[in-house]
């Protein structure tokens, strides 16, 4: 299939999906995210691909975000729809039958962030920076970040994530198990080729039933998502998330009034 924000290529079975927006540091655009929905299709429908690599393209980036020019005059219930749309992309790539991995090669910020903890499990270079800025825009995540997180890294460190919107590299993320390995930027993709390589030998149904077995653990979750949702689509509402978007926007420091 002919993607015009994705890079594709099958090499021994493995799919390497490379979100290609290097000059906005791959944030996810609607067009992104509407190619992202049709990989997976491609991915459960093609028997050649057995496993599936996201990264990004440019040595600086993964993913930095939803596009923040694309929140611009949202209202409440597009906000909604927005995060619903994007919360249903990203549970397509969680529940995929076949193993996905991240290899995340610069910033994974916000909506990229969220990308990865989508996947099945991350590897990352050594230049990785991971975080949740949304409060700094006058957001909170809204692709499955608020739940997510707190699955993979345990609500203290995923509160203080969430609230003080800090990054945190590569070391730290290893050592919140954010991530399996750290590894130099050179070396990512082998590393990543490497475990699903194992993978590949195992039985394919056995593999699909793990991943669907371990994703049941999470099943009563999913209150929390549609609370997740509303509290996303509230945020247009208020004065501070078209300040943050704004100023960002404009390359200026925001100010805030609570509002
Ligand atoms: N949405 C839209 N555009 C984005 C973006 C995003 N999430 N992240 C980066 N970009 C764009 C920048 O606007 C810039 O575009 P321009 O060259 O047309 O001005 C380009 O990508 C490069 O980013 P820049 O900010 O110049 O790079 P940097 O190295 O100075 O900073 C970051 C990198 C990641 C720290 C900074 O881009 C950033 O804070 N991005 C937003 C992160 C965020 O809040 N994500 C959550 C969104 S909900």
């Amino acid at each position: 299939m002919k993607y015009t924000t994705l890079l594709t290529s099958l090499e021994t079975n493995i799919f390497t999906v490379t979100i290609n927006r290097p000059d906005k540091l791959n944030a996810l655009n609607r067009t992104v995210m509407a190619e992202l929905d049709a990989v997976i299709s491609e991915v459960e429908k093609n028997a050649e691909i057995r496993a599936v690599i996201f990264t990004g393209s440019g040595a600086k980036g993964f993913v930095a975000g939803a596009d923040i020019s694309e929140f611009k005059g949202l209202t409440n219930s597009e906000g909604m729809d927005l995060a619903q749309w994007g919360q249903e992309i990203f549970f397509r790539i969680e529940n995929c039958s076949k193993p996905v991995v991240a290899a995340v090669n610069g910033f994974a910020l916000g909506g990229g962030c969220e990308l990865a903890m989508a996947c099945h499990f991350r590897i990352a270079s050594e230049n990785a920076k991971f975080g949740q800025p949304e409060v700094t825009l006058g957001l909170i995540p809204g692709y499955g970040g608020t739940q997510r997180l707190v699955q993979l890294i345990g609500k203290g460190r995923a509160l203080e994530m969430l609230m003080t919107g800090n990054m945190i590299d590569a070391q730290s993320a290893l050592q919140y198990g954010l991530v399996n390995y750290v590894v130099p930027q050179e070396q990512l993709i082998d590393k990543a080729r490497a475990i699903l390589e194992t993978i590949i030998q195992k039985a394919p149904l056995a593999i699909s039933r793990c991943i669907s077995a371990a994703n049941a653990v999470f099943d009563n979750s999913h209150n929390g998502y549609e609370v997740e949702i509303k509290a996303f689509g509230e945020c247009f509402d208020t004065e501070d998330m078209k300040e943050g978007t704004g100023a960002f926007l404009e390359k200026r420091k925001p100010v805030f009034i609570g509002k």
